[in-house]
């Protein structure tokens, strides 16, 4: 619901945006947008009496037009801040004139409203129908330049959530070139306790993890120049203050759906006013908007919450499954896979791969997936990307007999791919060595032998998609693993001018979008993976095409607590895939049961990833019964509410990093299943679990115990984990407990 009423200071429209319990509330002032409100539901419409009126005349200019001398645009809290006139703080947007100046002055012009989420254009963007949402458009336009900006809101009616995004318009008849544009901004600033920023930084191997940092004057930021949203930092950050848990306090997190370089920064003034803002970071970014163009930024989504971390992550997985992730895949039981990189890496032929798919459809497993190495002479990872061409040294006949012979056995087929790369020891790269991004005069860098190809250019992106389409089209393929694996160096494009070359990393990300777009619409059944080397671009963009990533290369179970519980912060269990792998564990040498390997890989998209033929027959017995027990709990895991319980840094009982429990119960409340691990087994340990979610009037039969228990004695006194499995707790071990009301 969006409410426009005019306020009392100057009788200018103010905004009330409602998104489920949520408000975000801001309104006009002599033309400026100021930022009033954003928390959980307020009544009032006019909030101007939060207004901060402070401020010394000689350091905090003042727009000459204004008639009230406290109101400077540097104190003032902000919709879209922009630079040259008066606020020094980040600016959202920064415009160059063709005569070289850089002071922008925004001012309201009008504004509409539309039911649901009209489309802007081809980006990833969230969906809504009319009954859903409600947009608001702010018109703003710059009385020097002439320049229009177009802020769109979306308010989710059924959930605390408001979209944003930017519209740059040049209706002048000179160039413009936009050297800075945000998604979103906005100034909290009546908080007035101490702030922090937790955001989710990585590295390979490490993805995600969990970091909160007190805000102090200056600027906190967390970005991405790498061409990619990286695994060094999650597109994603939340404000907190420091009282702020899982349960308790208010929490904004700012999503940005964008598979490219962002940034995300907290700037807190001398007043105590945060500037959060997000969008594609500057470095190397400039756009030129000719006459009558436009530019569209990213998305970026709030999720804001005054009940803590767990309900701002349950608002951004009910979105991202039920508003971006467009795959008919998004709410459907996805089949358990096995991938043979882990089994096999390069060293594979028809046969191994089918002495696998024959163990596993013997253990109910569903899929195959033939990753890297199908392709070109590639035995290794020094050659043949971009020669999306079977090798029938490895599968003779090509893939259609292979594919037939695993589909009779009953399992579908998946296959890898990584088609923005480029090996310069190719026949492409042969054929053609400017389809790869370089700058002239300039050795390009490698990273695992391989440069990137230009995805700006339209020859590119048509080759890659007649390869690949000819490859889909050659058998029975029903999923696609879409890997990543290296960043953008030397971002030049053969066929740009001089003064487009900043708009290449963007650009870029655009061609990319553009390939997906084109291969998801042509193959609308075929269930998309997305890979960078692990969860490098793990971001809300590729999952508007792929519902699930590949979340980590480092598969082993106890780094898996941190990894999967890092991304739950943003990301749904659907949207995670996981696999149960060999033990010692490739990555890290540990060795894991093969039980507690299945209760961890059950908290996303589950699947194996190590050499069947090698098992034992209890090991075999172990993936039937986990594969039963995925099918029966699917909806559960991926379609229920999740609940962080104790994370792995988490203190309990005086050791920190000793276990780690989560949890998800259906939308009904009517069951719940709960994962305990032991990380790090002490001398008499001492467990106890308070459960979430549950409705406490109610009572709950767990399942292996059969003990009935009431909803508020679990959430509020709590389970005994004491003595809950059979041998005592040890290291890596684990239980799993299933809840049904009775
Ligand atoms: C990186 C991925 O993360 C792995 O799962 C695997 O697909 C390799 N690439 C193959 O080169």
């Amino acid at each position: 619901m969006i409410r426009i009423t005019s306020h009392s200071l100057t009788g200018e429209p103010l905004f009330h945006l409602r998104a489920g319990d949520a408000s975000y509330v801001f309104c006009v002032f002599h033309g400026f947008l100021l930022h009033l409100y954003c928390g959980p539901a307020v009544e009032d419409d006019d909030l101007t009496p939060l207004l901060v009126k402070v401020g010394h005349d000689s350091v905090v200019p003042r727009p000459a037009d204004t008639p009230e001398g406290w109101f400077s645009l540097d104190i003032a809290p902000q919709e879209f801040p922009v630079w040259g006139t008066g606020d020094y703080r980040p600016s959202a947007l920064m415009i160059r004139c063709a005569d070289g100046s850089a002071a922008t002055s925004l001012r309201y012009v009008s504004h509409e409203v539309f039911a649901g989420k009209p489309a802007v254009d081809a980006q990833p963007a969230v969906f809504a129908s009319e009954d859903e949402a409600d947009t608001l458009a702010v018109i703003l336009s710059d009385p020097g330049s002439g320049v229009t900006v177009r802020l769109l809101y979306t308010a989710i009616r059924a959930l605390p959530a408001v979209i944003r995004r930017a519209v740059v318009e040049n209706p002048t008849d000179s160039p413009v070139t936009i050297e800075r544009c945000a998604s979103a901004s906005l100034d909290v600033a009546t908080w007035a306790e101490p702030a922090e920023l937790l955001h989710l930084w990585g590295t390979w191997g490490r993805e995600r993890t969990v970091q909160r940092t007190p805000l102090a004057h200056g600027t906190v930021s967390v970005s991405s120049r790498r061409g990619a949203s990286s695994h060094h930092h999650n597109p994603f950050a939340a404000l907190v203050t420091a009282r702020t848990t899982e349960t308790a306090g208010p929490a904004i997190g700012l999503s940005l759906i964008y598979a490219g370089n962002f940034e995300i920064l907290a700037d807190t003034d001398p007043f105590g006013s945060i500037r959060f803002t997000a969008g594609i970071e500057p470095t190397d970014f400039t756009w030129r908007l000719e006459p009558g163009e436009s530019f569209v930024s990213p998305e970026a989504v709030l999720s804001i919450s005054g009940e803590g971390l767990g309900k701002m992550s349950r608002t951004f997985h009910r979105l991202w499954r039920r508003h971006l992730c467009r795959s008919e895949w998004a709410d459907r039981t996805r089949p358990v896979l096995v991938n043979n990189w882990e089994a096999t890496y390069f060293n594979f032929d028809s046969e191994k791969l089918l002495a696998i798919a024959r163990d596993a459809a013997a253990c109910g497993i569903e899929m195959l997936v033939m990753d890297d190495g199908w392709f070109g002479t590639r035995n290794d990872d020094r050659s043949s990307l971009g020669d999306w061409f079977v090798n029938e040294e490895k599968l003779p006949g090509g893939l259609s007999p292979l594919v037939e012979r695993i589909n009779a056995l009953g399992l579908k087929f998946g296959i890898w791919f990584e088609p923005e790369m480029i090996s310069p020891k190719s026949r492409l790269y042969d054929a053609h060595p400017d389809w790869a991004l370089g700058t002239p005069g300039r050795d390009k860098s490698v990273a695992r032998s391989q440069y990137v190809l230009d995805m700006t250019r339209p020859d590119v992106r048509d080759y890659l998609f007649e390869t690949i389409s000819n490859v889909l089209s050659s058998a029975n393929i029903e999923y696609v693993k879409w890997d990543f694996n290296r960043n953008l160096t030397e971002a030049a494009s053969a066929t740009l001018p001089p003064e487009r070359q900043g708009e290449v990393m963007h650009r870029y990300v655009l061609g990319l979008y553009d390939l997906l777009e084109r291969i998801t619409a042509a193959y609308p059944h075929l269930l998309l993976e997305g890979c960078s080397s692990g969860g490098g671009r793990f971001d809300p963009a590729m999952l508007y095409y792929a519902p699930q990533y590949w979340t980590s290369d480092d598969t082993d179970a106890m780094e898996r607590l941190d990894i999967q519980l890092g991304t739950s912060f943003v990301y749904p269990a659907s949207a995670m895939s996981c696999h149960v792998s060999a033990s010692p564990n490739h990555q890290t040498r540990r060795v894991t049961s093969f039980e507690t390997r299945g209760h961890v890989a059950m908290g996303g998209a589950f699947g194996y990833e190590l050499d069947l033929t090698t098992l034992t027959d209890e090991e075999k017995d172990l993936i039937r019964r986990q594969v039963a027990d995925y099918h029966r709990y699917y909806g559960l895991i991926n379609r229920g509410d999740f609940y962080r319980l104790i994370l792995p840094g988490d203190t309990v009982n005086g050791k920190t990093g000793g276990c780690a429990a989560w949890m998800t119960v259906s939308e009904d409340r009517s069951e719940a299943l709960v994962t305990f691990v032991v990380i790090r087994a002490s001398i008499h340990p001492v467990y106890f679990l308070r459960l979430e979610g549950l409705d406490p009037a109610a009572k709950y039969r767990e399942e292996s115990t059969g003990a009935v228990t009431a909803g508020s004695t679990l959430m509020r006194a709590g389970i005994n984990l004491t003595s809950a499995r059979r041998g005592g707790w040890t290291d890596g071990s684990s239980v799993v407990m299933h809840f049904t009301r009775i």
